[in-house]
């Protein structure tokens, strides 16, 4: 009988992160926290915190809307740790229980990050990012929600960086010629993460948003669409026609440890 390994993240897991890497802090605080959370989160939460934190200078605020336990607010405030920036606000309907474990685990790892970390119960209708240099964020926003997400971002004139969940005709929260198009997309072979996925940066763009649509390794997780986009001076443009989303190649992972290879 195959020996039987949890897929979710164990206190004890902190054994195979003993070195002193940022990366290594981080799983370390995550492990001591108790969350009962399926290990490849560690690995997504982080390959996404890495990605936003390479490409620019960190905002003033980042929203991270449909938080969840909030781990990719927490590695982005490690990440940048040497800077004064950003103060993030994780929102979520419902703040579980592992948002307030996570909260004292890096607290105690990380001594001076929760007094830039707020979490906010509200819905992501409610979001409100304007004020200037604000990045909306969003890991596996579920259907509409993603929309939702976009509309907080365009709204405020912020930056977004969105990983699309649970795609669906049916929750998508689209005008009308948009869902058209895409349900014209996928009945001429696309798939329908494309498909919707392609309408939501043709929209970014008609608001005058600059796209930039890469995609998380499939390894760490099929959903792997991630969509940046910033306000630009582009000129905006209309369009619901299909067209390919994604630019630059994705980023290698931190190496998993080597038992995990086969759970990710
Ligand atoms: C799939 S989870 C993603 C959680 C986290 N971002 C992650 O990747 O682990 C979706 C989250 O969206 C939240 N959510 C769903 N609808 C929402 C809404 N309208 N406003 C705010 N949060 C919402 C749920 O409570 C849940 O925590």
């Amino acid at each position: 009988m195959p020996r039987l390994v949890s897929k979710k993240l164990q206190a004890s897991d902190a054994r195979h992160f003993v070195g002193d890497t940022m990366f290594d802090r981080c799983a370390r605080a995550t492990c001591a926290a108790g969350v009962n959370m399926p290990k490849k989160e560690l690995l997504e939460n982080w390959t996404l915190a890495s990605m936003i934190h390479d490409r620019a200078a960190p905002p003033a605020r980042v929203v991270d809307v449909a938080s969840g336990h909030g781990l990719l607010g927490w590695f982005l405030l490690a990440l940048c740790a040497a800077s004064r920036r950003p103060n993030v606000f994780a929102v979520d309907r419902r703040m579980p229980d592992s948002a307030a474990a996570l909260r004292d685990s890096f607290g105690e790892a990380f001594p001076a990050l929760p007094a830039r970390h707020r979490y906010v119960v509200a819905d992501a209708a409610d979001v409100d990012a304007r004020g200037g240099d604000t990045l909306v964020l969003a890991l596996h926003a579920c259907g509409g929600l993603s929309d939702l997400v976009i509309d907080a971002a365009v709204g405020g004139g912020a930056s977004l960086c969105l990983v699309p969940c649970c795609h669906s005709l049916k929750t998508a929260k689209m005008a009308p010629e948009r869902l058209a198009a895409a349900r014209r997309a996928v009945d001429g072979g696309a798939g329908l993460d494309e498909a919707l996925d392609g309408q939501r940066v043709a929209y970014l763009e008609e608001r005058g948003m600059v796209v930039d649509a890469t995609k998380l390794p499939e390894d760490i997780t099929p959903k792997n669409t991630v969509l940046f986009a910033a306000p630009g001076v582009a000129a905006p443009r209309s369009r619901t026609t299909a067209v390919p989303i994604f630019g630059a190649a994705p980023r290698a992972l931190p190496r998993p440890p080597s038992a995990w290879r086969s759970l990710t």
